[in-house]
């Protein structure tokens, strides 16, 4: 059985006072039900580590690099991460890869990284409009995950999480319905599928793209969708609990 996790990706949005009373919210809801989890930004993920040590919700970086070390300037490695406690690490949002040129070869880099650390790799996949309207939304998600199913072994798949959002969907308002997102989340468990069976069976996928309290209940309730990756949503603590509670 999954159990469902609720992400939220702060991207480029805090300041000190804020992620101070967003994550202390956040930890008095004591939330149960579910795994919850957040991607500050880089400044803030110290503080995340003090304020959530002890507690179960975990946090993680929205980016690592793929060098181990040295002469890389603005780089953050997996191994400082793992320093400060960081869990996990999102890797390959499409912010990342349509702006700052993000390959699916430095995704499998930054992805083997990460699990070498022993840490949680949760990978954002999914298709523009164009594509989507196009017919190659399946292809363009499959081809966005093939290294990683080729490259990953069976035990190395029990830290991944795989994330679709498909970039229309995102920071829009409009969101995949349950029918489109479920259809998409079953094909890549049908990928997954390709890999063995269990980790079909264990791989937990999220749904990402203007979740909302409104409209996670239904999202959750498919029987592939184990959870969401929220942005805006997450930002504040009556939204982002209220998906939680979802
Ligand atoms: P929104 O929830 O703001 O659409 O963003 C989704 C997202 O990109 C999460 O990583």
């Amino acid at each position: 059985m999954r159990r469902l996790l609720v992400a939220g990706n702060w991207k480029m949005n805090a300041s000190t006072d804020m992620a101070k009373a967003l994550l202390s919210d956040i930890l008095a809801a004591d939330v149960q039900h579910c795994d919850v989890a957040v991607f500050p930004p880089f400044p803030y993920l110290s503080l995340a580590a003090d304020t959530l040590a002890d507690s179960a919700i975990q946090f993680g970086a929205q980016n690592c690099s793929t060098a181990e070390a040295g002469a890389y300037t603005g780089e953050v490695s997996v191994g400082m991460l793992q320093d400060i406690g960081c869990g996990m690490v999102l890797i390959g949002h499409s912010e990342r890869r349509s702006l700052f040129h993000e390959t699916d070869a430095a995704v499998l880099a930054k992805t083997e990284r990460v699990l070498a650390a022993g840490m949680t790799a949760v990978v954002c996949v999914g298709e523009t409009l164009d594509q989507r309207q196009s017919g190659y939304a399946e292809l363009i998600v499959k081809q966005q995950l093939s290294a990683l199913l080729h490259q990953l072994t069976e035990p190395q798949w029990s830290q991944v999480v795989i994330a679709y959002e498909p970039v229309w969907a995102i920071g829009t308002g409009e969101t995949a319905t349950p029918e489109q997102a479920q259809q998409m989340h079953a094909f890549i468990r049908s990928l997954l599928a390709g890999v063995s069976q269990k980790v079909a069976d264990e791989t937990r996928v999220l749904y990402g793209g203007s979740v909302k309290a409104a409209n996670a209940a239904e999202l959750f309730a498919q029987a592939d969708i184990d959870g969401g990756l929220i942005g805006g949503a997450s930002l504040t603590a009556e939204e982002f609990l209220g998906i939680c509670r979802s």
